[in-house]
């Protein structure tokens, strides 16, 4: 059980599918106004329509500042300014580091973790003068455990948590806070757009709608750092405390794609770069 948020206006990047759209619903159900952004317009437009009258929508890359500040103005233009940001916009990238390019490393970076800087830039000003906010950041378990073969990825969420770390405690006491929700593997549309299935056999995937409810959870306050399932908390821990095991766990997990990388090297020589980020 969680307190009641006051009615607020919550803006939610990467809203128009996935865990973004199943928060908004979620946010929605409880009376708040949610604003959404993401690239198709055609696509955050409708999922804005089947929320109903109190969701807008807004097409904005998030790499790109000059744009997602417009879409943020527009959606505080419409429904007012915003109390509850949600970081939720993010891209998946596949690949052995040997076999990957700089522009997914960019990519990565450019939308996992500067686009969640660029929004908090956006709305932290207006925050601050009333004294009140709450900024709710999808980082991912692969940035609390190096995930092997989503380098890229990984350093990107990373990033995100060392943000969102430093973020907490310069804002303690100003009546704005930011928390992080690390969702393990969640049942979307997010691996396929990477170009590479889901493929261990834990943690099993979870809904969307059970990641929602933590998003929701912790735009009303509490603990900092949230994990889905909670058991990876544990698993973020034991890396700290007991590094051999948890790096000779991973290895274990991925001795299939290692022994695969070993061929392809062996077979071809010099590594080919076929790593994809989502576009
Ligand atoms: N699914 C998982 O296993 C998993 C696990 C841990 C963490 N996460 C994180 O959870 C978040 C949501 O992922 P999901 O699983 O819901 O993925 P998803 O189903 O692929 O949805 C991604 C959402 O982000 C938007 N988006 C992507 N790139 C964007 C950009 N450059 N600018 C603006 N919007 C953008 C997409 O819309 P457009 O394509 O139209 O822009 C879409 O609305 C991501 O940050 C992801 O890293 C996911």
């Amino acid at each position: 059980m969680h307190r009641r948020l006051p009615p607020s206006v919550v803006v939610i990047t990467g809203g128009s599918r996935g865990i973004g759209l199943e928060a908004a619903r979620r946010f929605a159900a409880d009376g708040h106004a949610v604003g959404l952004i993401a690239r198709d317009r055609g696509d955050v437009e409708d999922a804005a329509a089947s929320i109903g009258e109190r969701a807008v929508a807004a097409a904005a890359d998030v790499a790109d500042a000059a744009a997602l500040g417009k879409a943020i103005d527009g959606i505080a233009g419409e429904l007012g300014p915003p109390d509850v940001l949600v970081n939720n916009a993010g891209i998946g990238a596949w690949g052995a580091v040997a076999e990957t390019g700089i522009d997914v490393f960019r990519r990565t970076i450019d939308v996992n973790y500067l686009g969640a800087v660029h929004a908090t830039a956006a709305v932290l000003p207006g925050m601050l003068e009333r004294h009140r906010g709450r900024i709710v950041n999808v980082g991912s378990i692969a940035g609390r455990i190096g995930a092997p073969f989503e380098a890229a990825y990984s350093a990107s969420k990373f990033a995100l948590a060392g943000y969102t770390e430093s973020l907490a405690v310069e804002l303690h006491g100003t009546g704005v806070s930011v928390a992080l929700v690390n969702p393990g593997p969640v049942d979307t549309e997010f691996f396929a757009r990477r170009g590479r299935a889901y493929g261990n056999r834990r943690p099993r995937p979870v809904d969307p709608g059970a990641v929602a409810r933590l998003i929701v959870r912790a735009a009303h306050g509490g603990a900092a750092e949230r994990y889905l399932p909670r058991w990876l908390r544990f698993a973020h821990a034991a890396k700290v405390v007991v590094p051999i095991a948890s790096s000779v766990g991973t290895r274990r997990m991925f001795a299939g794609e290692r022994r695969e990388l070993r061929a392809r090297i062996s077979t071809n020589g010099t590594p080919k770069e076929h790593g994809k980020a989502d576009e």
